[in-house]
């Protein structure tokens, strides 16, 4: 790695998961893409080596991670596997808004059970008629004695129906607008909880994607994240922190086209010489490994960003995630040409790591969302 500015306990800790995700991740990708189904010893993996707590304070039980050192994480499990990668980046997201917004007794029933690994979160904004216009939502909350009735639902949501913590953004007073919506922890169990449809991906086959149906569901009042109309910001400053995941998740996904890319390359004999002597391909694989390496650079820029406290981190937390992911479409579409008709089958990982990039473009906002939150910035 060009950049690791992590400290030496947290570089071991890098080394380690990169060990663990050749050893023990790597071998299990196809069969998750094939299969489609939820990779439950993965996620038990990474609750036992204490990888799902990397995004937690210590007094709750986390490792007190630095971004830099989630978002190395992220990489080093998404280059050999995109959907493992996911857990930990939506374990973090599911549980930003908790970190961000929780008081201190929702921190400690919520954040302890989610840094081992006992629980899963969710993160429940989009519905079928909002996506990019979150603000556009129609699930709606009404206060009623000690509890709030949620009714509505959400859709695409990762982990949707498998993770216990949900945090869930629910408009209490549509005629504010974004100043409307609030948020809420809402467990898988509470009455008028029920999921809905599962999806059918094209990529991250193994991740849930769920819709969550809430029926007169009942919420207790101190579910609520921060005060009432704060939830619309709470949401926006999550995935400002956490779109720095997905940027890392798309460098490992493009690294490990590119190792792919590389080896095959140096095999592949035609013409009576293996492809990687035509200057065709060596110009490819320059580009290739720059584009992931600049990728990689605004990633870790961003997560230090975060690390220092610099609040000015927004933009490029959206340049990263933005410039990472069409890094990442592009990188796995020229490693699908380097290995040619073996880059279309399934033989070969090329083809998954391509459909798992396409998602990178488009979760956690889009990436035109991202240049519209870039252009704001910038015209401000
Ligand atoms: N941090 C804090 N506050 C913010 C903010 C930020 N980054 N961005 C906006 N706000 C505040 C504004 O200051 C404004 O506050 P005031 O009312 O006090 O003025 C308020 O929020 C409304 O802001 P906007 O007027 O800018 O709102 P908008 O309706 O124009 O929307 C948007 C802005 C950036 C387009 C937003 O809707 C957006 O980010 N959309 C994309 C949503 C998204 O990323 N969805 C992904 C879903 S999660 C997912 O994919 C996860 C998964 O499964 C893995």
């Amino acid at each position: 790695m060009a950049v690791a500015h992590v400290i030496d306990d947290e570089q071991e800790l890098i080394d380690a998961i990169h060990e663990l995700a050749v050893e023990r991740v790597a071998p299990r990708a196809a069969e998750i893409d094939h299969t489609g189904q939820f990779p439950w010893d993965m996620q038990e993996l990474l609750a036992q080596q204490d990888i799902l707590a990397m995004p937690f304070p210590t007094e709750y039980g986390g490792l007190g991670s630095t971004e830099l050192a989630v978002v190395m994480a992220i990489e080093e499990l998404s280059r050999y596997c995109a959907t493992t990668g996911l857990l930990l980046a939506v374990h973090q997201l599911g549980a930003m808004p908790i970190l961000l917004a929780g008081n201190e007794e929702q921190k400690r029933k919520y954040i302890t059970r989610l840094a081992s690994g006992e629980w899963m979160a969710a993160f429940g904004l989009t519905e079928a008629g909002s996506g990019s216009d979150a603000a556009g939502m129609k699930t709606i909350g009404v206060r009623k004695g000690d509890k709030y009735i949620i009714n509505g639902a959400k859709r695409f949501i990762t982990n949707g129906g498998l993770a216990q913590v949900n945090s869930v953004f629910v408009n209490t007073n549509p005629a504010l607008g974004t100043r409307g919506v609030s948020a809420f922890i809402i467990e898988k169990d509470f009455p008028g909880f029920s999921v809905g449809r599962i999806e059918e991906k094209m990529g991250i086959k193994g991740s849930q994607t769920a819709e969550l149906i809430f029926t007169d569901c009942e919420v207790p009042v101190e579910n609520m994240l921060g005060r009432e109309g704060e939830g619309f910001k709470i949401a926006m400053a999550t995935l400002d922190r956490t779109r720095i995941g997905i940027g890392a998740q798309a460098v490992g996904i493009a690294q490990g086209a590119l190792d792919l890319a590389v080896s095959y390359s140096k095999e592949r004999i035609q013409f009576g010489k293996p492809i990687a002597e035509n200057q065709g391909i060596q110009f490819m694989l320059a580009d290739m490994a720059t584009k992931v390496e600049a990728s990689r650079l605004l990633v870790y820029n961003a997560a230090e960003m975060v690390d220092r406290q610099d609040k000015n981190f927004s933009k490029y937390s959206a340049m990263a995630k933005m410039f990472a992911s069409d890094s990442a479409m592009a990188v796995t579409n020229d490693a699908i040409q380097i290995l040619g008709g073996y880059g279309y089958m399934k033989e070969y990982p090329a083809e998954r790591m391509m459909r798992d990039a396409k998602i990178t473009q488009i979760y956690e906002g889009t990436n035109q969302i991202q240049r519209l939150v870039i252009a704001r910035e910038l015209l401000r």
